[in-house]
């Protein structure tokens, strides 16, 4: 298999499952600014996952630690990226450092997917996916979902080629449990 450089936005958290299987067959260039979070997921990868320890609010920071690791290991292939809303032009940054690249944007259950899009200037030449976590029903509840099912449900997205991809369901805030 052909060795592509993928970079995990925000994946030391709830993604740390998807840098890991990736790593394990590419090269992964990680994204967190916790230092412990970041050791954590490296040592599992530490010849072909490599961290990019920056807070992507920052723009001047972010533009460089991206420069920095394309010149390092080549443009990037893949991009899965979780950035937290209100980040600034984060997301936007991610494109014009991806111009190629198969971009995965995960997306919270309150976010408008429609709207993200059009706000965001795409590369004709990048792929520009979304993968929206949603809820489980649990009983009569709805739960969050587990890291295991975004793990999965990332995973299988980035196998498939849909556009949007829902995991779970989407409910109001007042019909979650917890
Ligand atoms: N269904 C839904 O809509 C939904 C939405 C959101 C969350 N959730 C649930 O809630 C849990 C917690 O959410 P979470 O957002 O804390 O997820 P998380 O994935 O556990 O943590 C966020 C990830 O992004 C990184 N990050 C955050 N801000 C950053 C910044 N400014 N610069 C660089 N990296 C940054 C974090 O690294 P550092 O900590 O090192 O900065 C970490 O890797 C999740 O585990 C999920 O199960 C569900």
């Amino acid at each position: 298999m052909i060795q592509k450089h993928i970079l995990i936005v925000g994946g030391t958290g709830m993604l740390a499952g998807v840098t890991s299987c990736l790593a394990s067959e590419h090269l992964v260039t990680v994204i967190g600014r916790d230092q412990e979070k970041m050791a954590k997921v490296v040592r599992q990868n530490p010849e072909t996952c490599h961290p990019l320890v920056v807070d992507y609010r920052n723009e001047e920071d972010l533009s460089k630690g991206l420069q920095e690791s394309i010149k390092r290991h080549g443009p990037f292939k893949q991009v899965i990226a979780w950035v937290h809303k209100d980040s600034g032009k984060a997301m936007q940054l991610i494109l014009n450092h991806s111009l190629h690249a198969d971009v995965l944007h995960i997306l919270g259950s309150q976010t408008n997917p429609e709207h993200e899009k059009k706000a965001l200037n795409i590369s004709e030449h990048q792929t520009y996916r979304q993968v929206q976590l949603g809820a489980k029903q649990d009983g009569d509840n709805f739960r969050w979902l587990t890291h295991d099912e975004i793990v999965h449900g990332v995973i299988d997205a980035i196998e498939h080629s849909f556009d949007y991809q829902l995991l779970g369901q989407l409910v109001n805030k007042r019909g979650m449990n917890g």
